[in-house]
């Protein structure tokens, strides 16, 4: 299985809405296991098809402690949403920054497995956290785009760090 490469933030692509998958075919199963093998290359625990290149409605998560229970997510849709909390994220296309991020504490997910079948997840915790920020990504958000201005402006001066400190 090829891994396949994370596109760094301030790519274009990872600005993009991505298109809903209406063929559950051998290309979309090779995607998803590469996305996972990738992600677990990354020590992540989800990873957006937009951070691979492929503009697609699809994420795959893994907030198990062993890391040995991958789960896949076809045009995942959040139904409903309770509660709010701010807890600390990273992104893999944004390596070396953290913050804190407010969502919801609970939510309902609606989406399609590999095989195009429905289901439906109650999330909370981790999970909650993970398929909310993996969804964004799907919309063309990032965590960093939540922060509040302030903090929005302390990352744009990391950032410009990062780019000297390359250059
Ligand atoms: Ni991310």
């Amino acid at each position: 299985m090829p891994k396949r490469e994370i596109l760094i933030y301030p790519d274009p692509r990872l600005k993009q809405r991505s298109l809903a998958v209406d063929k559950f075919d051998s290309a979309l199963h090779q995607l998803l296991d590469d996305m996972t093998e990738t992600m677990y290359a990354a020590n992540g625990v989800g990873l957006a098809a937009p951070q691979v290149g492929v503009l697609e409605r699809v994420t795959v998560v893994d907030v198990s402690e062993k890391g040995d229970q991958p789960r896949e997510f076809i045009n995942p849709k959040i139904v409903s949403a309770s509660g709010s909390d701010s807890g600390e994220e990273g992104c893999l296309s944004i390596p070396g920054y953290r913050d804190l991020v407010r969502r919801n504490t609970s939510i309902v997910v609606t989406a399609q497995d590999r095989t195009g079948k429905e289901f439906e997840v109650a999330a909370e915790g981790l999970l909650a956290i993970c398929l909310q920020h993996e969804i964004d990504h799907l919309d063309g958000v990032l965590f960093v785009d939540r922060l509040s201005r302030l903090k929005r402006e302390l990352f744009r001066r990391w950032l410009r760090k990062q780019s000297e400190i390359e250059s």
